[in-house]
């Protein structure tokens, strides 16, 4: 497999097929650390404070120092894109583990964090998604209960997450929808999850215990820009049989429409105008504040 772009390991940055972690590595170990996805629209980091905010506050939920600013952070980032060459647009996963020590779940074995910094082009959603939708499955993982690993925690730990992927994958979905321990929706398996009836979108709340994205934090404000009303409620399986519209956000799938649950059809089969609206504003919004910063 061809690895494409550039990594920055430890202070030191490689082209993407050499790059290596030592094996005593917790976040290798144990999965013991944290992570960030941001990419770039007109070559300029979406939303970059807010997901170094959700690092900082990720680090803190596993107690893992951040020893470096943003300023220093964004130096980085853009070291190691200038040395993975030229793209239309980037993906950057940025994750910050545990460090290098003994066996041993002690932090006092493991003084220094490690930072990790990927940059490879961006893979957008293919045209047929905005098109025609996606289908999406419900699986029987449960999205990790708030006192085990916290959903809110970005966790390099993806375990379940991979798992369920697997389920979804398996019956032919393109991503998974998790329930919660008490049976409630609660988020997809890299992604947030949306439901629209009467023109009102609807996402689980933070209590379902999700992953707040940033993706979903933005559009609550491209919803008010676009006249779309949009909240947080406590949804339930059988609010899919009276969902009108359904959709999925994330930094990489943007805002993907759902047009199948299962073997159940969402609305009429096609992504629909609430969804599409959001999307056009999402775009619109990323475009136009990307450009403003590049010519700031
Ligand atoms: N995933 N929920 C989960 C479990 C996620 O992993 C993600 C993002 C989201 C959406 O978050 P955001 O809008 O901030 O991207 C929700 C990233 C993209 C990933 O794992 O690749």
């Amino acid at each position: 497999m061809a690895i494409r772009g550039a990594v920055y390991v430890n202070g030191t940055i490689m082209p993407a097929a050499e790059a290596v972690v030592p094996v005593y590595d917790h976040g290798f170990l144990y999965g013991e650390g944290i992570y960030e996805v941001v990419r770039t629209y007109n070559g300029v980091i979406f939303l970059y404070d807010y997901h170094t905010r959700r690092l900082r506050q990720s680090a803190q939920y596993i107690n893992l120092d951040v020893p470096f600013d943003d300023d220093t952070l964004l130096k980085w980032i853009e070291e190691t894109r200038a040395a993975a060459g030229e793209m239309k647009d980037a993906y950057i996963r940025i994750l910050l583990t545990r460090g290098i020590g003994e066996t041993s779940y002690d932090p006092a074995a493991t003084p220094t964090p490690s930072l990790v910094i990927i940059v490879k082009p961006i893979e957008n959603p293919p045209e047929r998604v905005d098109r025609e939708g996606i289908k999406i499955c419900t699986v029987s993982i449960l999205r990790n209960h708030p006192q085990s690993v916290n959903p809110i925690i970005k966790s390099n730990n993806l375990l379940n997450n991979a798992l369920a992927m697997q389920q979804a994958l398996r019956k032919g979905g393109e991503e998974a929808l998790l329930y919660n321990y008490r049976g409630e929706l609660a988020e997809c398996s890299q992604s947030n999850f949306f439901i629209v009836r009467n023109s009102v979108a609807l996402t689980p709340r933070r209590e379902a215990g999700l992953l707040e994205g940033i993706t979903r934090g933005f559009l609550f404000d491209v919803a008010d820009d676009v006249g779309i009303d949009m909240r947080r409620e406590t949804l339930f399986p059988e609010d899919l049989e009276t969902a009108d519209e359904a959709f999925i956000t994330s930094t990489t799938r943007e805002i993907s429409p759902v047009v199948r649950i299962d073997d159940r059809v969402i609305g009429n089969g096609t992504p629909g105008p609430t969804t599409l609206k959001l999307l056009d504003g999402y775009r619109q919004r990323a475009h136009s504040m990307t450009l403003a910063s590049r010519l700031a």
